[in-house]
């Protein structure tokens, strides 16, 4: 089968996981098969990220590598899609001449057009477009769906690439997103993650009429039959209202985790990144939850080093953090990015600098998380079988709703639903037993 032989490799957020998903589904539509090496296809696929600047350079290695391939096969096709192809999209193929197609986020639909077209000649697909459901996506595990609610981010963060890959922010309409759940229910579904760079503001910019919320969308995804566990990601603080909390308290799928992007704890440089709300006004709303949803598990994402932090400002994050003690958090060095704002100011913080400031801000992430998870041990938790453990196969590996990875002594399939009784808790993970093993012993 080497004349129709594809292989994609992904890069970035769960969206373009979910985009990769579709690609994917796509492509065996059209008779691909799934080559598992990359020199063993004839079309190389990229989906890609430019969040931060190593996001790229892991790329651009990727694709040389392809390059190299291409030179040594004769009609390999190298496609590149996603958020790095959009942002190069005016120099991708006078950068990378042996780029054959060039498309934008979610415009996996394009991709086919490319592929069924008279000639595969060098062509790029960048406008922005609403989001096109109905490709049948082949899922990576099959009891976990992708729902995208919308697409693109009418935030203006300063130091963020997104708003200029993903362009404005655009709801999908909730009816098309609801027979989606079902479709997915229907093909063995039971977590479905609902996906935007701002979900809360979801429905705003729909016609008047079918103007919804998001609190409302959730509701409705609850109430579709078959569907266990809704997630999210990611809410902005700004837009964390009272009704998304009181429908974790109300809604029985949907799980007991909230991410809720900081980026810094300092009120000054939060003006500075233009996320429009203050150290303050995150910290009451993370006591609202707190006061509403005791035991959900919160996290976050933090950016050290922004243009112009000082170790006070730095500080601030630290004393944040240690005081509402997040169950996890991705951490990341500021990294300047084309095209924003934030990579114009002067005043670069200096890379060891933000180095050190990661070091310690890691470890009170860990040591607050670790010190979060004990309340887990010695509870039975239900857990989402997800595969084998990876560091001893043997055991199992699966989720609680907290989004805590569990690996544990137990039988079942990927996909089922099982009690864990948990003996042991670390900042990232979680330990225990399946509860009939767990009695059983004793
Ligand atoms: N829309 C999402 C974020 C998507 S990007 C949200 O606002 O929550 C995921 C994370 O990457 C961001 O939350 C931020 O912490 C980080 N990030 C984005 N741009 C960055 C940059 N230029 N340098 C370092 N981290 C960045
Ligand atoms: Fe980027 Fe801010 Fe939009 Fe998130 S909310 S995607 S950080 S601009
Ligand atoms: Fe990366 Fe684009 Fe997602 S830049 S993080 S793939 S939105």
């Amino acid at each position: 089968m080497r004349r129709h032989a594809y292989h994609l490799t992904t890069f970035g957020c769960q969206m373009n996981e979910h985009d990769s998903e579709r690609v994917k589904g796509m492509l065996e539509a059209l008779g691909y098969v799934e080559a598992d090496q990359r020199g063993e296809a004839d079309l190389i696929l990229f989906n890609t990220c430019s969040i931060r600047e190593r996001a790229d350079e892991r790329f651009i290695a990727h694709l040389q590598e392809a390059a190299a391939l291409k030179r040594r096969a004769q009609g390999t096709v190298i496609g590149v899609g996603g958020c790095w192809a959009q942002s190069v999209k005016h120099e991708v193929f006078e950068r990378f001449p042996y780029v054959d197609v060039a498309f934008g986020p979610g415009q996996v639909h394009k991709l086919a057009e490319f592929l069924t077209s008279e000639s595969l000649s060098a062509q790029g697909f960048f406008e922005f477009e609403s989001f096109t459901g109905d490709l049948p996506p082949r899922r990576a595990r099959p009891h976990q769906g992708w729902l995208q609610v919308s697409v693109g981010c009418n935030c203006v963060c300063s130091y963020c690439i997104v708003p200029s890959t993903r362009g404005r922010e655009v709801s999908r309409d909730p009816e098309t997103l609801l027979t989606e759940v079902r479709r997915q229910v229907a093909d063995g579904v039971s977590e479905v993650t609902l996906l935007g760079q701002n979900v809360n503001s979801y429905g705003r910019d729909l016609p008047p009429g079918r103007r919804t919320s998001f609190a409302d969308l959730l509701a409705r995804v609850d109430a579709v039959e078959g569907v266990r566990r809704i997630r999210y990601t990611s809410p902005h603080p700004k837009d964390m209202r009272e009704d998304v909390i009181r429908a974790h308290v109300e809604l029985p799928a949907l799980c007991e985790h909230i991410h809720l992007p900081l980026q810094s704890g300092a009120s000054t440089v939060l003006k500075r990144m233009r996320r429009t709300y203050t150290r303050e006004r995150y910290l009451d709303r993370v006591a609202l939850i707190r006061e509403q949803l005791p035991d959900c598990a919160l996290t976050t994402d933090i950016i050290v080093g922004f243009p112009g932090e000082t170790e006070a400002e730095f500080e601030q994050t630290l004393s944040l953090v240690d005081a509402v003690g997040y169950d996890g958090a991705f951490t990341f060095l500021y990294s300047p990015r084309r095209g924003t704002e934030a990579a114009t100011l002067g005043e670069q913080v200096a890379h060891e600098v933000k180095v050190q400031r990661l070091e310690r801000l890691v470890d009170v992430v860990q040591r607050r998380a670790a010190e979060r998870a004990q309340r887990f041990v010695g509870r039975s938790l239900e857990v989402l079988i997800e595969g084998p453990s990876r560091t001893d196969p043997a055991r199992l590996r699966g989720r609680t709703r907290h989004n805590k990875v569990v690996n544990f002594d137990g039988l079942g399939e990927p996909g089922d639903y099982v009690d864990v009784e948990i003996s042991g808790a670390s900042s990232q993970t979680l330990t225990g037993a399946m509860s009939l093993v767990a009695r059983a012993a004793h």
